[in-house]
C-alpha cells in the first residue's frame, strides 16, 4: 500500500540517490517548521508506524553487526546501511541532515557521536566504534546505536563499553507512567559517576517518531522527581554517552564530529523507547 507514493518519484525517473536526497531535505524542512517543542503524544497508528521503522532500524544494526572487523573502513558501514535502508523501502535520516554529508554515524574511540565515515578510516585491533543508525520508514523514525569492540580491545575500553550499556538499561528501567526525566538521568549519572566516568551535557536524547529530533530533550544526569511527567505515547531515546575523562567536548573542523576534551575515550548506547499504559516498551531492541 504505501508503495503507491513512490510511483510518482519513479515517474521523475530519478536515481535512487536523488530521491534520497530529495525526500531527506524534505523531512529536515518539515522539521525546522514543526519546532514548535511540543511533545507529541503518539496515536495508534502512529505507534504501530514507528514500531516498524524501529524494527528495521534494529534489523539493520543485526545485519552488519557480524561483517564489523579489523580491516573494513567506516564508509564500508556507510555503505551497507544505506544500501540495506534503501533496499527495505526506507531513507537513511542522517543523509543531508542539517547538511551532514552520510547515511550513518561512526564514532571511535574519544569520538563521542557524530563520527562521519570515511574510507580512509580502517577499523583497527583495539578500537571501540560506535554505530548509530536512524531510519525513516513512511515517514516513521526509529533511532539506535551500539558499540562493537573491534578485535582484543584494552580492560578499561571494555569496562566503559559495558557501564555504558548498564547505564542505558539503567535509564529505561525508569520509564513507566508517573516517573519524570529527571529520574531517567539521575539513574544513568549516578551509575556513571560510580565508576569514575562523566556524563557528556552537550548531547541529550530526544523526542522522536514524527521527526528526527523532537521535544523534550532527555538528559542522562539529573535530579530525582523532577523534570517532565512520563506519560503513556511519549516516543523518545535515551542515548547516553559516557567518558572515561572530562565530559567536556570538542567539535573538529568538519563541523560533526565531536571528540572528548581530553581525548579520553568515550562509549554511547541508544534505543527508542515508548512509554505503555504501565511501562516501556523499547521499541529497537
Ligand atoms: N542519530 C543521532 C541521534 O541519536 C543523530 C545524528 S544527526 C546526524 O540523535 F546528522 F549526524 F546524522
Ligand atoms: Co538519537
Ligand atoms: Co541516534
Amino acid at each position: 500500500m504505501q508503495k503507491r507514493s513512490n510511483l510518482g518519484w519513479l515517474r521523475t525517473r530519478k536515481s535512487a540517490d536523488e530521491v534520497v536526497q530529495d525526500v531527506a531535505q524534505t523531512y529536515s524542512r518539515r522539521q525546522k517548521q514543526a519546532n514548535k517543542r511540543e511533545i507529541i503524544i503518539k496515536n495508534e497508528v502512529q505507534i504501530a508506524g514507528i514500531r516498524k521503522s524501529c524494527r528495521l532500524t534494529r534489523d539493520i544494526l543485526d545485519a552488519i553487526t557480524p561483517r564489523i572487523r579489523p580491516g573494513i573502513t567506516t564508509e564500508q558501514i556507510n555503505t551497507w546501511v544505506h544500501e540495506l535502508t534503501l533496499a527495505n523501502g526506507a531513507i537513511p535520516a542522517p543523509l543531508n541532515y542539517r547538511g551532514y554529508p552520510k547515511s550513518v554515524c561512526t564514532s571511535i574511540n574519544e569520538v563521542i557521536c557524530h563520527g562521519i565515515p570515511s574510507p580512509d578510516r580502517v577499523l583497527r585491533e583495539g578500537d571501540i566504534l560506535n554505530v548509530d543508525v536512524t531510519t525513516i520508514l513512511n515517514g516513521y523514525y526509529g533511532d539506535s546505536s551500539r558499540m562493537f569492540l573491534i578485535g582484543e580491545v584494552s580492560p578499561e575500553a571494555r569496562k566503559l563499553v559495558e557501564v555504558t550499556r548498564e547505564c542505558l538499561e539503567l535509564g529505561i528501567a525508569q520509564v513507566k507512567p508517573g516517573n519524570r526525566l529527571g529520574d531517567i538521568g539521575y539513574a544513568i549519572q549516578k551509575h556513571a559517576e560510580s565508576h569514575g566516568y562523566s556524563v557528556v551535557r552537550a548531547f541529550v536524547g530526544h523526542g522522536t517518531g514524527l521527526y528526527f529530533h523532537e521535544a523534550p530533550d532527555i538528559l542522562h544526569y539529573g535530579v530525582p522527581h523532577t523534570g517532565v511527567e512520563l506519560v503513556p505515547g511519549m516516543v523518545f531515546t535515551i542515548e547516553p554517552m559516557i567518558n572515561i575523562g572530562t565530559y567536556e567536548v570538542r567539535t573538529l573542523s568538519d563541523g560533526w564530529t565531536a571528540v572528548t576534551a581530553d581525548g579520553s575515550l568515550s562509549a554511547q548506547w541508544e534505543h527508542t523507547v515508548l512509554v505503555t499504559g504501565d511501562g516501556v516498551e523499547v521499541l529497537t531492541a
